[in-house]
């Protein structure tokens, strides 16, 4: 079956089990998949359950694709991700934000766990442009004509107005967020401090190991973007060790402020 078929089965899959008229995809990273148990009118859907899809198998990751109402908006969550780490092709990270375009999606909120370089454990950071590390792009092979150009402009893949609305929601809420650049590498090794200052040299605030394969195929078929990073630690040499734990712990302690942003953002974008 080609891509494009695989996209046009899983679509007619969902509209038939009800998810008729998504706005946004929500795809919420390591510990942040707790927003979608706030989904009302909620469909649940598991992955194993839905042909095409990937299976997610990170702690913090549970693997439910969550549709109902959120803010006021109908929404499509992602509760758990796909990586590339785990073994899953580029197309199969990737594929839900193709079926999210298909089933008539606007914009997508795209959230990750992030290492800072200069910004530190806690901070929430608007993402404005990313820098693509990881030795791949999802858009390799035939182009899906019905989607986007064979070589997209990624000039504006991080929608400014999304974003600017995002700040001012934050500034009224008393949430502190800031603005940078993303860097995406493959993972699952977290980098070597050596790593860590070549990337603050090329220009990189955080540094995960998701989002940018998404946004690509997002920014391919004119999605809109908003990312948001929750940085959950200094990243490597600017403190002493890492760890999933704390990476998982720090989002615990942000969640609160995470959850009620993407809300206040939901119900005005
Ligand atoms: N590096 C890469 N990915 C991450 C990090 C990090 O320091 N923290 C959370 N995700």
């Amino acid at each position: 079956m080609s891509l494009l078929e695989k996209i046009i089965e899983t679509k007619d899959f969902l509209v038939e089990k009800g998810l008729t008229e998504p706005e946004f995809g929500l795809i919420l990273g390591s510990g942040l998949g707790e927003l979608a148990e706030e989904v009302e009118n909620a469909i649940v859907i598991d992955y194993a359950d839905i042909p095409n899809w990937g299976q997610s198998t990170v702690v913090g990751h549970a693997g439910k694709l969550v549709y109902g109402d959120l803010a006021g908006r109908k929404v499509l969550a992602l509760q758990g991700r796909f990586h590339f780490y785990e073994g899953n092709p580029m197309k199969v990270v990737t594929f839900p934000v193709r079926v999210m375009k298909a089933l008539g999606c606007q914009g997508v909120i795209v959230t990750n766990a992030a290492g800072g370089i200069g910004y530190g454990p806690g901070t929430l950071m608007a993402i404005t442009d990313h820098i693509n590390l990881t030795g791949q792009n999802p858009l390799i092979g035939e182009n899906l004509d019905e989607f986007g150009p064979r070589f997209p402009d990624m000039s504006n893949a991080y929608t400014k107005a999304y974003r600017e609305k995002a700040h001012a929601i934050a500034e009224k809420m008393g949430i502190k967020l800031d603005d940078g650049v993303y860097l995406g590498v493959t993972g699952p090794t977290y980098e070597t401090p050596a790593e860590i200052r070549a990337f603050q040299t090329m220009g990189a605030h955080a540094v995960g190991m998701s989002t940018v394969p998404e946004v690509i195929v997002a920014a391919h078929s004119g999605l809109k973007v908003l990312g948001i990073s929750a940085i959950t630690n200094f990243a490597a040499g600017f403190q002493s060790e890492l760890n999933h734990e704390e990476v998982v712990e720090v989002t615990q302690q942000i969640k609160g402020n995470f959850k009620g942003l993407i809300k206040a953002i939901l119900a005005e974008l």
